[in-house]
Formats: structure tokens, sequence, C-alpha cells
């Protein structure tokens, strides 16, 4: 009952009531998957053995990264749009442990489709399932996923199919999944908008003349719309009227937020979790460290000549993998302070789990780490084929190998320059507190002074 309410300040500011349907389905006692007489009549008395993570979506459409999620529903119509029933998924997780191999990221599998009708006692089922089969004495062992490993999927299939009290349908065939991220304007469908706000990783703040939570306040307050927030630390401005549309745009042009067309996508498609100084698990920085990096690769890129490139970089602090790394077509995981793991692979749709190629990086190193991927990648890609999808098809050994060999032909020349004790300290600690190496922040420093002395001699 607790997820029906929230409190803010001591007084409880919203409390939903449970549709009738949902709430017959819930005492409905089919097969065991209920306890009866219990307040809480699917979890008993106590919690599930770990979290349990849902999504539900429509087919073809991967904003929601189904692969990893504990259970996954997929709308599934007739051809006139009519709700026929859903596909499931089940057994997706990320959380992993370093250097301890029974635990890892695993992809969600298809287990079948059940009518409209059906979907409580379905999901009710799968919850049982791993309510009373999971593992409730390692708790890195806890998650569904576990469970479905070690059983297989058939297995599963026929206990769930016991709770279940018939036998799934077999899954229905679907499209190609593709991640789609809805920022921008787009039509609602009933004549009104929404709007997509790309957010960098989550984080709403005022920041010099980049004034995004005043702006978000003076929509809410002025509109009263709906929000949305996605699972890619995104948020839709819902229910916008045509007429309301120029002065949303208006005032979020006045306030410095940048539409997504500006923005680029190397950022866009990007993730970190909060990592330091938010997360008490994080080893190393993710959220304030990741716009240095993609700057760093975006000039690296320039530099290679892929300035028209770009691929899906996720990053968090620690292996739990909250920012879902293990699904991006480069992943960086902390393992040790400013270190990380390299994962490589993953496809530009989030459909397949990357792999480890590197087990420690430190950031300091990023460029001479990632220059000789980057030029295999330009000399040897097939035509349209994505940084993750080459990665996949060569294989992490021919990557490691190219690597090896690599001689960077390309590399400027480098010049020494001294500066003082003391400037070297503070260089050093605004470096660290960037999350850049300390070459590239004072590259970036020397070139802004440049800059401004040309502009004060223009004048
Ligand atoms: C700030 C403190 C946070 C802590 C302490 C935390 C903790 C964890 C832990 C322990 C896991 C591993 C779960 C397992 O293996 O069973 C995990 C996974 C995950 N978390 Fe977080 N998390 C935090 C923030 C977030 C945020 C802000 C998001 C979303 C924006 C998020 C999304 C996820 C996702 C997607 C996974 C991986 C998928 C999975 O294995 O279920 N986490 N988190
Ligand atoms: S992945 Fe990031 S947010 Fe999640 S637990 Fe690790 S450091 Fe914390």
């Amino acid at each position: 009952g607790a997820y029906y309410e929230i409190w803010l300040d001591g007084e409880k500011v919203i409390s939903a009531e449970e549709h009738p349907d949902v709430k017959a389905a819930r005492q409905r006692n089919t097969n065991g998957t209920i306890f009866p007489h219990n307040e809480e009549p699917i979890y008993g008395d106590r919690y599930m053995p770990r979290k349990f993570k849902c999504c539900v979506t429509v087919p073809g459409d991967n904003s929601v990264d189904l692969f990893s999620q504990d259970l996954t529903l997929v709308v599934i119509t007739d051809e006139q749009g009519n709700l026929e029933g859903f596909n499931i998924y089940a057994g997706g997780g990320l959380g992993r442990t370093h250097n301890k191999e029974e635990t890892f990221a695993r992809l969600a599998d298809e287990i079948g489709f059940v009518q409209a009708a059906d979907v409580y006692e379905a999901v009710k089922a799968i919850v049982a399932t791993q309510r009373d089969y999971g593992d409730r004495y390692n708790r890195r062992h806890a998650r569904l996923k576990y469970l479905i490993h070690d059983w297989g999927v058939e297995k599963f299939k026929a206990k769930v199919e016991e709770y279940f009290g018939k036998p799934l349908e077999p899954f229905r065939p679907l499209p190609p999944w593709r991640y789609k991220d809805f920022l921008g304007w787009h039509p609602q469908g009933d004549g009104k908008f929404f709007y997509g706000l790309s957010i960098a990783n989550g984080r709403i703040l005022d920041r010099g003349n980049f004034k995004l939570k005043s702006a978000l306040r003076k929509i809410v307050e002025e509109f009263q719309l709906p929000l949305r927030v996605t699972p890619h630390q995104n948020l839709l401005l819902c229910e916008v009227s045509p007429d309301q549309r120029e002065a949303i745009q208006h005032i979020l042009e006045e306030h410095g937020v940048r539409d997504v067309t500006a923005l680029d996508p190397l950022e866009r498609y990007s993730m970190a979790c909060p990592a330091l100084p938010t997360c008490g698990l994080a080893i190393t920085e993710s959220e304030r460290a990741i716009p240095g990096v993609l700057e760093r690769i975006r000039r690296l890129m320039n530099r290679l000549g892929l300035q028209n490139e770009h691929f899906v970089i996720r990053m968090t602090g620690c292996p739990n993998g909250c920012a879902r790394p293990y699904l991006a077509e480069l992943g960086f995981v902390g393992i040790v302070p400013d270190t990380y793991q390299v994962w490589l692979g993953g496809s530009p749709d989030q459909t397949r789990l990357a792999e480890v190629y590197m087990e420690r990086l430190p950031l300091a190193e990023l460029e001479t780490a990632l220059e000789p991927l980057l030029v295999f990648y330009r000399d040897r890609h097939q035509p349209g084929e994505s940084f993750g999808d080459f990665c996949h098809r060569v294989g992490i050994p021919a990557l490691r190998q190219f690597a090896a060999n690599y001689v960077p032909s390309s590399a400027p020349k480098r010049y020494r320059v001294d500066v003082r004790a003391d400037q070297y300290q503070q260089l050093k600690a605004l470096a660290a507190a960037k999350g850049l190496s300390l070459a590239a922040l004072t590259r970036e420093a020397i070139q802004r002074y440049l800059e401004q002395a040309r502009s004060t001699n223009q004048e």
C-alpha cells in the first residue's frame, strides 16, 4: 500500500485508490499466487527476495531498455488497434559485482503471450514464482535473472504455468526494437502535443546562463502541464495545446535551454548514474565526470575525421549498473578511483549485451585507449554499421590485437610548457573536480585565454 501514498513535509499529498479491476485481480486466488488472509496478498508478510523491475512498451519501442527488466509486457493489438494481449519477457537485470563471476548482467528472455483478460494472472504467476523460488539466502543471487539462468526458460515457464493454471501462448512475432527518445515536439494523436526535453544525466539545475530549473518551474506554473520522467533521465511535457507551443518554446529559449537539434548526439544518447557524491556505493565519479569525458571523445573523434559519427556511451560509478552501461556501445564502469572497466559491443538500440574490453582504464589515458578502436572502426566498418555493431562483429580479441599493434600516426607533435608549482596544484585540483585530465584542462584553459586575447585585440 505504501506505493499508493506520497508524503511531503509530514502531509499526505497524493493517495491513489487502486482501480477496482486491479484490486479484484490482486485478491483473486489462483493456484497459490496469493496469501488470502494477508493485508498484502501477493507479497505476504515479507518483501520479494530482491528488487523486481517491470515495464510496459509497444512493439518497436525500446525507450524503456526492456532487456534490462525483470518483467516486460509488450502491448499487442489487432489491425484495428484493439488490445489483444501481451508478449512477456522476463529475467533481465544488470547489477553485478567486480571479480565475482557468478554475478552478471543478463538480457530478458521471451516467455510467451497472454490474452488481455489474463494479464493480471500471468504477472501474478511470474511474481509468485520468483517470490517462492527466488534465492533468499544469498542477496547477490536473489534476482529473477539468476532463477531463470539456473533453471532455464523451459523449467521457469512450466512453473509459471502451474501458478497460471494453463499454458502460455507462443510469443507473437515482433518488429525490430529501436531506441527512441522522443525529444523535441511530437503530436500526441489527440490534437495536443508533447515536448521531450533532454536533461543531461537527469540533473535539473540552474547554472550560469543555463536556467533549466527556472524554465521548468515557469512552464509548470503557467501551464499546469503533466510531466513524465523517461528511463533515459529526460522529461516529457505533456498535454500541450497548439496555442501554448510557441510560449513554451520561448520560455525554454529565454532560459538558455538548448533544443535537441543543438545537442551533440554523443550527449543526447549518453547517460551516467549519480555516483559521487550522492550514492554511497560509488567507487568513482560518473555524473560529474561524463561531460568532460564526452568532450574529450568528441575532440578525439574530430581529430580522427569522425565528426559526423556518434554512438551510445554510458557510465556508472560502480558495477551495479544504474545507468545501464552493459547495454551501451561504449560503457565505463567504475572499478577503482579514477579508473574504469571498458565495455564494448552493445547495440545502438540496446538489444545486446556489451563485453569487457579492458579491466582498468585510468581516465587520464582515455584518448590513448580509444584512439586505436576509433581508427579501426573508421577504416574498417561496413556502410551504416554503428561503432557497437562493429565492435561486436570483429570481436574483443581482434580489437585488443589491433590496439596492441597500433602505432599512432596522426598524433600531433607535443610541446612542453613549465608552470609554477602553485599553478600546477591548482590545475590538478580543478582537473580532478571536473573529471578531466590535467593536460586536457590545461589545453582548454590556454585555448580560452588565446580566444579572449584574440577578441580583445580585434576590438
Ligand atoms: C543514488 C543511489 C543509488 C543506489 C544506492 C542504487 C543501487 C543500486 C543497486 C544496489 C543495484 C543493483 C541491483 C541488483 O543487482 O540487484 C542497482 C541497479 C540499478 N539501478 Fe540503481 N541505485 C541508485 C541510483 C539509481 C538511479 C538514480 C537510477 C535511475 C535513474 C538507478 C537505476 C538502476 C538500474 C537501471 C539498475 C540496473 C538494472 C538492474 O540490475 O536492475 N539507480 N542500483
Ligand atoms: S551504478 Fe552509480 S548510482 Fe548505481 S549504485 Fe553504482 S555508483 Fe551508485
